[in-house]
């Protein structure tokens, strides 16, 4: 299922071994941080009832799209008309004169032989510019080892102004550069040469296509020529018609802060080449505009919003998904044919809603939390604050808490760019997170969580269980886990380790993190009067 990522997310394994352990048929399961929603699909397969919540509207939107069985002839007369739609209609995208042109002209190009080929991708890299050596001085007297791979790039600059691409060579060829990775090599140049504006972007420069398929000449790629370059120039000056919607929302809160996790870029629109905005956009305003059903157009918009980070500047050649998490513009990035995305993904979607079909069809039925109680429902989906769950006390078989780990993962930020593709907003204010820019600290952190577990003891049946999943953290992390668990009254009954099945990209530079989860399994007390923590 490899549909769409969600940072953190679990694997179905781990959650349905939990399930089969801890819970029977047709008990309520509650997972108050839901994220892509994993504990609702494996409950359900299971024949468990389900009640999701997360705050996150965008983790909330995957959840439901992920979980809930669809009328595939209905999709797939959907997904047909809106491929024909986009194929014939020639959008007026604006130039200085008025030009209508389809979206295959707009990822066409011509072979070395000169036949017409569809763009799988281009390749593009940053352009910097040098400026004076004002701060050579500053630099040197610091001797970090940072500064000091900063400075050495500074020596061995191309030009003047030169591409991320012409530095690589020049990289290459210097014995002290050439072992230094990648990533180091960027965070010399952006937190080195950059901020002390040694250097700056001047703009980006398209290098190398690659075709969908090899060409009758043998070809399956070239060098961007002047005619590309052109129509890449014409198209970045074009606009859109007005009533066409792309987010230009800033990377800010709303008390006017921006984002933790920011480097090089402003706003969201910053993210994209002229073309794939344009094309994204196109592709938003017809799935909107088509006649099906609101389930239908969902489905459709859940596709779109899975391909928008591989659509952006931030998709790096050979990476995989978002695995820095933050918002930033690699030094060099691909820039995707997003039709071709769109309907690879779609494929996928078919595939897993086929299999979603077999395996509990019949026995999902959505309700609210009340209709899940009376066993009139199997499932609820809530988008509620955690430390507020409109949930009746003693309820709750079984709960699954994957809590939000400090300020690692920014779940709200991270899903701003997707949410506003679909017109949804994030309430940052709720978000249980270490953040210094929302005003958020450890203790704050702390408060949120503490408040959000007496409300899962609160909604939990004496005797029910809680597994709560914990990354290998400082000791305090764990130290103020167990305060928790005491003043709740919640009896231990079982800790496991569990490794990670996949290298989580997040952790990867970090020696010091176990390569894996806790799960601790706790037990309501039937006398358990809260105490006012
Ligand atoms: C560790 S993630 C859960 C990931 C999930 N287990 C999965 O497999 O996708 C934590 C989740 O908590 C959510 N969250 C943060 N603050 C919240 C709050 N106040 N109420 C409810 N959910 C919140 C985040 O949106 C995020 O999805
Ligand atoms: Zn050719």
């Amino acid at each position: 299922m490899n549909l769409i990522r969600f940072w953190g997310s679990k694997s179905n394994n781990i959650i349905s071994n939990l399930i089969k352990e801890y819970s029977k048929d047709g008990d309520i399961i509650l997972d108050p941080f839901g994220g892509r929603g994993v504990t609702v699909i494996e409950a359900l397969k299971m024949r468990r009832r389900v009640i999701y919540n997360d705050l996150n509207p965008y983790a909330f939107f995957i959840a439901k799209n992920l979980s809930s069985p669809l009328n595939l002839s209905e999709l797939e007369k959907a997904f047909n008309l809106l491929i024909e739609k986009i194929s014939t209609t020639r959008y007026p995208i604006k130039n200085s004169k008025q030009k209508f042109v389809t979206l295959d002209q707009l990822y066409s190009t011509r072979c070395k032989c000169g036949a017409e080929r569809k763009i799988r991708y281009t390749t593009w890299s940053l352009l910097y510019k040098r400026n004076s050596m004002e701060h050579k001085k500053y630099i040197q007297n610091k001797g970090r080892r940072l500064e000091e791979i900063a400075f050495r790039i500074y020596d061995i600059l191309p030009s003047e102004e030169f591409s991320y691409h012409e530095l690589r060579r020049s990289i290459e060829q210097d014995p002290s550069l050439r072992k230094v990775k990648p990533n180091v090599i960027t965070r010399a140049i952006n937190e080195v040469l950059i901020k002390n504006k040694l250097l700056k972007v001047v703009g980006e420069q398209p290098l190398e296509i690659i075709y969908t398929s090899r060409c009758k000449c043998g070809l399956i790629r070239k060098d961007v020529e002047r005619e590309d370059f052109l129509k890449l120039k014409e198209i970045s000056n074009a606009s859109l018609p007005a009533n066409y919607y792309y987010p230009i929302d800033e990377l800010k809160y709303d008390n006017g802060k921006y984002f933790y996790k920011r480097r090089n870029i402003s706003t969201l629109d910053q993210l994209f080449t002229k073309r794939n905005l344009i094309v994204l956009s196109i592709l938003q305003n017809e799935i909107q505009s088509l006649h099906c059903s609101d389930e239908i157009k969902d489905a459709l918009l859940f596709c779109l919003s899975s391909i928008i980070f591989a659509s952006s500047k931030m998709q790096r050649p050979r990476a995989g998904a978002w695995s820095v998490g933050c918002y930033w513009v690699p030094p060099s990035f691909i820039e995707r044919n997003v039709i071709e995305l769109f309907k690879s993904r779609y494929r996928k979607l078919l595939k897993w809603k086929k299999i979603v079909k077999g395996l509990y069809e019949n026995y999902f039925l959505l309700g609210n939390v009340e209709d899940v109680l009376k066993k009139s429902a199997s499932v609820a989906f809530l988008k509620m604050d955690a430390q507020n769950l409109p949930i009746p006390n003693d309820c709750i078989d079984y709960i699954i808490v994957d809590p939000p780990q400090m300020d690692e993962i920014q779940y709200f930020e991270l899903s701003f760019l997707a949410a506003k593709w679909l017109k949804l907003d994030i309430p940052f204010e709720k978000e249980i997170v270490v953040n210094p820019r929302q005003g958020k600290d450890k203790e704050t952190y702390w408060n949120m969580l503490k408040a959000a577990f007496q409300e899962f003891t609160r909604v939990l049946k004496p005797r029910g269980r809680i597994t709560v999943m914990l990354h290998g953290e400082e000791e305090e992390y764990f130290r103020k886990f167990r305060e928790i668990f005491e003043t709740l009254k919640l009896k231990t009954i079982s800790t496991t380790f569990e490794k990670y099945r996949f290298k989580n990209n997040f952790h990867r530079n970090d020696r010091k993190r176990l390569n894996g989860d806790y799960y601790i399994t706790l037990e309501k007390q039937p006398s358990n009067r809260l105490q006012q923590i």
